[in-house]
């Protein structure tokens, strides 16, 4: 073989393999093209094999031709190995793609229980008023329940509420202790803690041994306030419940007092505003009276004050407590309490 027929054949070759490598379509006969041509028995090692054959000093032109073929051919084996990986790449993410434009699962988001919202509503609005919020223990003992609000034992007004017992009181020296009936115990607590001026709002859970129906929970929440200072009077507590009344239910509303009996106020009263939905015309929500009581109220009794060690000649105040679940009864239109703490979804979604 001369170096002419070899560098032809090279050159033929390297033509050959160049127009099949750009015709191939995957990774597999691109395999099989560089065993054909690059392997050991490939037709390329072959032929440069080969050129042994040929005499040393002719053997130039035909040694460049193979060395150019060589490394053209892998050089663009390597090339095309890049691209056909990435074809197949390509190919595999089409396939396992993921179609992110279809809507996905929705978040079930959750809403505040209605009595949260009007907890929050009504600390809000007493907030306005320069009151502090805070909270207490809902097992509380017999003397904050009831006797530091005058309500010692076998008196009659204890009657007034059904008592939830604690059995476990042996933490407490043998006191005895209870669900508490009303968030009233703060007030003794609060002030014996502090010295006035006080004004605070407690909202908080009660419980009562209560056999339940459209108005009765054994289990509801309340809302106490109290104010405690030099000189006030009965014309502070009906000004901030007047604003109260308004701030929560319009500006419109007007607010009764009427006389009531609480053991720790003296003199007592229980509050109804103007009917919300009738104008006080008398409709469904106000039971035809045209009002709305709302809440219990009084003058702390000075048997109180004296209680947590204030001097009633000096201190006077006012306190007052309503029930959370009957407010945003009558603000949303709610006819059974019970719904409250059913955990009906369908009734909880609405607020
Ligand atoms: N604690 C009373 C109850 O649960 C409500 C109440 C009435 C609280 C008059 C007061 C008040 O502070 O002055 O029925």
């Amino acid at each position: 073989m001369t170096t002419k027929d070899a560098t032809s054949n090279l050159r033929e070759l390297q033509a050959q393999a160049m127009s099949e490598l750009g015709a191939l379509r995957d990774l597999s006969h691109l395999e099989e093209w560089r065993v054909s041509y690059l392997g050991r028995k490939g037709k390329l090692t072959q032929t440069l094999r080969s050129l042994g054959e040929i005499p040393p000093e002719q053997r130039r032109e035909a040694g460049m031709a193979g060395n150019e073929a060589k490394q053209a051919l892998e050089i663009a084996y390597g090339l095309r190995l890049k691209e056909l990986e990435e074809a197949a790449l390509a190919a595999k993410l089409q396939q396992e793609r993921l179609d992110i434009t279809l809507p996905g699962w929705p978040v079930l988001s959750g809403s505040l229980h209605p009595t949260t919202s009007i907890v929050r509503e009504v600390c809000a609005a007493f907030a306005t008023m320069g009151f502090q919020v805070v909270e207490g223990p809902e097992v509380e003992l017999d003397g904050y329940n009831f006797e530091k609000l005058n309500i010692p034992k076998d008196h009659p007004a204890r009657d007034m509420w059904n008592t939830l017992w604690v059995d476990h009181t042996d933490a407490n020296g043998g006191r005895p202790m209870l669900l508490r009936t009303h968030t009233s115990p703060m007030q003794a607590r609060i002030m014996e803690k502090t010295k006035p001026p006080v004004r605070v709002v407690v909202p908080g859970k009660c419980y009562r041994y209560e056999a339940t129906d459209a108005t009765h929970e054994w289990h509801f929440t309340q809302v106490e306030g109290l104010a405690v200072d030099k000189g006030i009077t009965l014309a502070d507590l009906k000004g901030t419940l007047y604003e109260f009344a308004r701030i929560l239910f319009g500006q419109d509303r007007k607010v009764r007092f009427r006389c009531d009996y609480f053991p720790f106020v003296e003199p007592g009263a229980e509050m109804s505003m103007d009917c919300f939905l009738c104008e006080g015309k008398g409709c469904r929500v106000c039971k035809h009276t045209g009002w709305i009581e709302i809440l219990g109220a009084g003058m702390v009794h000075p048997k109180v004050l004296e209680g947590v060690g204030y001097d009633s000649n000096t201190y006077t105040g006012f306190a007052f407590g309503m029930g959370m679940e009957r407010m945003a009864m009558l603000k949303h239109g709610i006819e059974d309490i019970r719904l409250f703490y059913a955990n009906d979804l369908r009734f909880l979604k609405q607020f």
